[in-house]
């Protein structure tokens, strides 16, 4: 009794090594819970007039770089993480009550703004 307790942890732990592994080329996190990019009524800034700002996620991975592309790589990484946020393309300013906040007009799946800096 006491070894075949033992046992199951094990074979959860080898299932869970094993559907890593075999996961591992596409390790993609994104889509769980991703809706898409798409512009939603804000409940937060939406009074009088509709406020639209830019929800949902595009897609991001990381993989570890390939050993071709590292060669050329000025600082070489170990990780190569690729990502798309969802982020306005329009946008102008509007004032709700004493904020100023920006009513987007347009979404586009593009660079993360963290990942510029
Ligand atoms: C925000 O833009 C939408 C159209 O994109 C417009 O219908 C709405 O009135 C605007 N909201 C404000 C507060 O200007
Ligand atoms: C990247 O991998 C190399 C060897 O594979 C290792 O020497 C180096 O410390 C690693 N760098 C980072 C930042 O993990």
């Amino acid at each position: 009794m006491g070894s075949a307790k033992s046992v199951g942890p094990l074979i959860f732990l080898l299932a869970t090594l094993l559907y890593i592994t075999n996961s591992y080329p596409d390790l993609d996190f994104s889509h769980i819970g991703c809706e898409e990019c798409t512009l939603k009524k804000s409940k937060v800034f939406s009074r009088d007039q509709p406020i639209f700002q830019c929800q949902g996620c595009c897609f991001s991975r990381a993989y570890p770089t390939p050993l071709r592309v590292k060669k050329f790589m000025m600082n070489p990484k170990n990780i190569t993480s690729e990502a798309a946020c969802c982020t306005a393309s329009s946008s102008h300013e509007v004032k709700v009550k004493n904020f100023v906040v920006r009513n987007h007009t347009g979404c586009y799946c593009g660079t993360c703004i963290y990942h510029k800096i």
